[in-house]
C-alpha cells in the first residue's frame, strides 16, 4: 500500500485538487484509491458526495485517527490512500506526514507562495520524510519562472518533482462536475499530467521501498 500526504500550510495552494485528482489517477490505473480528508472545511468530502458511489472513496478523518483509519482501509484492501490536509493546521499536517510514505507540497510558483514553503519543509524535515514540491496552477508555458522556482526551493533544501501541474481550467470545470480530470476530459493535458505525476510517485516510492530493502 502506498500513502501519499499532500501538505502545505499555505491556503489555496491545490492540495485537495492535488489529492482527488491524484486518487482518481490511482484508481484509473487500477488501484483500490482512497482519499482521506482531515480538512473541517471538508471539500474534498464535498467532491466525494457530488459523486456518490463512485470511486474513488472519500472519507473523512480528525488527525488522532488517521493511523486507525489507514489501517481499517488497508484491511479492507485499499491500495493507495492520499491524505489532504487543511492550510496552517500542524496537527493534521503532522499526523498525515507521520503516516505517509512520500509527502508531496503544492505550492503556486509566485514569490509569495514560495517563501510560505518554509514553514511546510520544516515539519516534514521533523519526520524525515521525502518531500517534493509540486508547482500547481502557475502558466504553462513559462520555463524560466519554473527554473528560478526550483532553484529557491532547492535552496530551502527540498527537492522539485519534475512534473508541474500548470493553470488548466480543467481542473475548475471537473471539480464543479464532482468529476477528476481524467473524466472530465480524458485526453487533455490536466489528465496527462496527473497520469504521468501518479506514475512518477509510484516509481518514487518503489525506488525508495528497494534501497530500503537493500540495505
Ligand atoms: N493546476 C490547477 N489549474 C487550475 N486551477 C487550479 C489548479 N490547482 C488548483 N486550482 C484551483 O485553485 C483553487 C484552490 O485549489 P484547492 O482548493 O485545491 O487548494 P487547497 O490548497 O486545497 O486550498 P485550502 O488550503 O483552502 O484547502 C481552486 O479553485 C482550484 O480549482
Ligand atoms: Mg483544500
Amino acid at each position: 500500500m502506498t500513502i501519499i500526504a499532500i501538505v502545505s500550510q499555505k491556503g489555496g495552494s491545490g492540495k485537495t485538487t492535488l489529492s482527488v485528482n491524484l486518487a482518481a489517477a490511482a484508481e484509473a490505473s487500477g488501484a483500490v484509491a482512497l482519499i482521506i480528508d482531515t480538512d473541517p472545511q471538508a471539500t474534498a468530502s464535498q467532491w466525494g458526495a457530488w459523486r456518490a458511489d463512485r470511486a474513488p472513496e472519500v472519507i473523512d478523518s480528525a488527525p488522532p485517527r488517521i493511523q486507525s483509519k489507514v489501517e481499517v482501509a488497508q484491511r479492507q484492501g485499499a491500495t493507495f490512500i492520499v491524505i489532504d490536509t487543511p492550510p496552517h493546521a500542524d496537527s493534521a499536517a503532522s499526523r498525515a506526514v507521520e503516516v505517509a510514505d512520500l509527502v508531496l507540497i503544492p505550492c503556486r510558483p509566485s514569490a509569495f507562495d514560495l517563501a510560505a514553503i518554509k514553514t511546510t519543509v520544516s515539519l516534514v524535515r521533523l519526520f524525515n520524510k521525502p518531500a517534493f514540491v509540486v508547482f500547481t496552477a502557475g502558466p504553462p508555458h513559462a520555463p524560466r519562472m519554473y527554473e528560478d522556482a526550483n532553484e529557491l526551493v532547492t535552496g530551502f533544501g527540498i527537492e522539485c518533482c519534475p512534473i508541474i501541474l500548470p493553470d488548466r481550467a480543467g481542473y475548475r470545470h471537473a471539480s464543479a462536475a464532482g468529476a477528476s480530470v481524467l473524466e472530465y476530459e480524458p485526453e487533455g493535458k490536466a489528465a496527462s499530467e496527473i497520469t504521468a505525476l501518479h506514475m512518477w510517485t509510484i516509481a518514487h516510492v518503489n525506488m525508495s521501498t528497494s534501497a530500503l530493502e537493500g540495505v
